[in-house]
């Protein structure tokens, strides 16, 4: 299966690709994730990347395809895969596009996370990722088992850089001025299937599953 997981900065689609690709058996490509390990492990990608993430910025879109392209031509990528926050804007959407028509490839379905502004805010401020393997975790609704401590692999919990609330208000400018048209952009495509991200994350995710399933 070929998805992509749209939806506004702290809908859920992390936590939700995590549980997803259990049952889906495809690599989860987040390019948030790919640009923070470029970060942290200070490479020239990383270096060039930095100053947009911590702002809450977009990276530009030639960069971000290229850098998806990358990831999606290597060999687990071939029995499909489960991209989240990418694509953010309509030239990123067109780009895959044409390389999935390059490759004779198509989309099946485009997942969208659908919650409130004011709920993002309160998500973002109150979210903890593991330093290590990238974990998920909320202060109040989701900790860890043991308080600043990874539940799979015990490395520390930590609150990502641009989880402060000016750069998150920032995020979430930027997604309604660039990202929010993909909504539209693929409805239009047949593709969208549109979720309540407000759900418990498990029921969510079975939710989800339930209607890929019914989609085949
Ligand atoms: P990215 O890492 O993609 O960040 P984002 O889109 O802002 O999304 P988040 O990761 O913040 O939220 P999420 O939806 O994954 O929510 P999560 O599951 O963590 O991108 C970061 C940056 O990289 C961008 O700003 C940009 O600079 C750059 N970038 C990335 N892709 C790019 C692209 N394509 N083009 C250009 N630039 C790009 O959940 C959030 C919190 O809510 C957690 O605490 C969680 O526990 C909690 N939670 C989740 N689900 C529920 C639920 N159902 N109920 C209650 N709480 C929940
Ligand atoms: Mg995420
Ligand atoms: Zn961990």
């Amino acid at each position: 299966m070929r998805l992509i997981l749209l939806g506004p900065p702290g809908a859920g689609k992390g936590t939700q690709a995590a549980n997803l690709i259990d049952s889906l058996n495809i690599p989860h490509i987040s390019t948030g994730d790919i640009f923070r390990a470029n970060i942290k492990n200070e490479t020239e990608l990383g270096k060039e990347v930095k100053s947009y993430l911590n702002e809450g910025k977009l990276v530009p879109d030639e960069l971000t395809t290229r850098v998806v392209w990358d990831r999606l031509d290597q060999e687990d990528c071939k029995c499909g895969f489960l991209l989240d926050g990418f694509p953010r804007t309509i030239p990123q959407a067109e780009a895959l596009k044409a390389g999935l028509i390059e490759r004779g490839l198509e989309l099946d379905k485009v997942v969208n996370i659908d919650v409130d502004t004011d709920i993002l805010v309160k998500r973002l401020a109150g979210r903890r990722v593991c330093k290590s393997c990238g974990a998920t975790y909320h202060v109040a609704g989701n900790p860890p088992k043991v308080d600043g401590k990874c539940d799979s692999c015990d490395s520390e919990v930590i609150q990502r850089d641009d989880d402060k609330e000016e750069t998150v208000l920032n995020r979430i400018k930027v997604y309604e001025n660039q990202t929010q048209p993909l909504i539209n952009y693929y409805t239009k495509e047949g593709l969208i299937l549109t979720f309540d991200g407000t759900k418990p994350i498990d029921e969510l995710s079975q939710e989800i599953l339930d209607a890929l399933n019914e989609s085949k």
